[in-house]
């Protein structure tokens, strides 16, 4: 069975784990627990001080999945694709393919549903695996609410899940969407719904790492910060500055 094939059969059986990596040594200690490890273009404003991820370039999502890519030897690896690199089935195919063939990837990640509908297709005839990702969808809303609150939202959603489906994708990010329909669109689909702040009835979840650890300071709803490394990040550079200014280290051990 392909990887594509085998995740998708986790479908009812046990939850995806999914996270964010940007780099070699952290996707490396990522890859012993998660199943799908995304380069997502969130590095635009977590990593860049982007205002939004519209301004992340195709070279710099290339240049961070070849480093992700060292890190990782089991998990799939699913790229963003960015902004402006698949507004049509022509350039979204020359683009995923340069993503593909550069940075060895398993798949490409796009945002949107009907309007992208043709262009996930050609790039699925291509044999590029693609995840979609729908609900708030940074590279194009105005505004970051949650989605599903009326019902032509909510029917558009369902309509836009079911379509990616069609088209071939093996999971769908459900980015906000309000709990009964991130329900609704897991038990209707086949292929699998990988959630962020999207409730325990996705399939899967996912979180952007440097959130999880509490690196990037910033107070979501749906982050659950899993630790604190800033302040042991702090403790550890406070301590060397302490020794620096003491000329306590370097001491011989360090020294040649
Ligand atoms: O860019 C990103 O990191 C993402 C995840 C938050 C799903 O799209």
């Amino acid at each position: 069975m392909n990887k594509i094939k085998k995740i998708i059969s986790k479908k009812n059986k046990t939850k995806i784990v999914s996270l964010t990596a940007y780099s070699k040594n952290v996707a490396s200690i990522l890859d012993n627990y998660c199943d799908i490890i995304l380069v997502g273009d969130s590095l635009g404003s977590v990593l860049y001080n982007y205002k939004s991820t519209r301004e992340v370039t195709l070279n710099t999502m290339i240049e961070h999945s070849k480093s992700v890519r060292m890190g990782i030897k089991k998990s799939l690896m699913i790229v963003d694709m960015p902004h402006n690199t698949y507004r049509n089935p022509k350039e979204a195919l020359k683009n995923a393919k340069q993503i593909m063939k550069k940075t060895k990837c398993d798949g490409v990640k796009l945002e949107g549903g009907k309007k992208i509908y043709e262009t996930v297709k050609t790039l699925i005839q291509n044999k590029i695996p693609v995840m979609g990702h729908l609900g708030l969808l940074p590279q194009s809303d105005k505004t970051f609410k949650f989605k599903g609150k009326n019902k032509l939202e909510r029917n558009n959603i369902l309509r836009d899940a079911q379509l990616l489906e069609k088209a071939g994708v093996f999971s769908i990010v459900l980015e906000c969407v309000e709990t009964s329909l991130a329900k609704l669109v897991t038990q209707s689909l086949n292929i699998l719904t990988i959630g962020i702040g999207s409730s325990k009835y996705c399939d899967g979840q996912i979180l952007v790492f440097d959130d999880l650890i509490g690196l990037n300071p910033t107070n979501y709803r749906f982050v659950k910060k899993y630790a604190n490394i800033r302040n042991d990040i702090s403790k550890a550079v406070l301590n060397y500055s302490k020794e620096v200014r003491k000329i306590k280290f370097p001491n011989k051990k360090n020294s040649y």
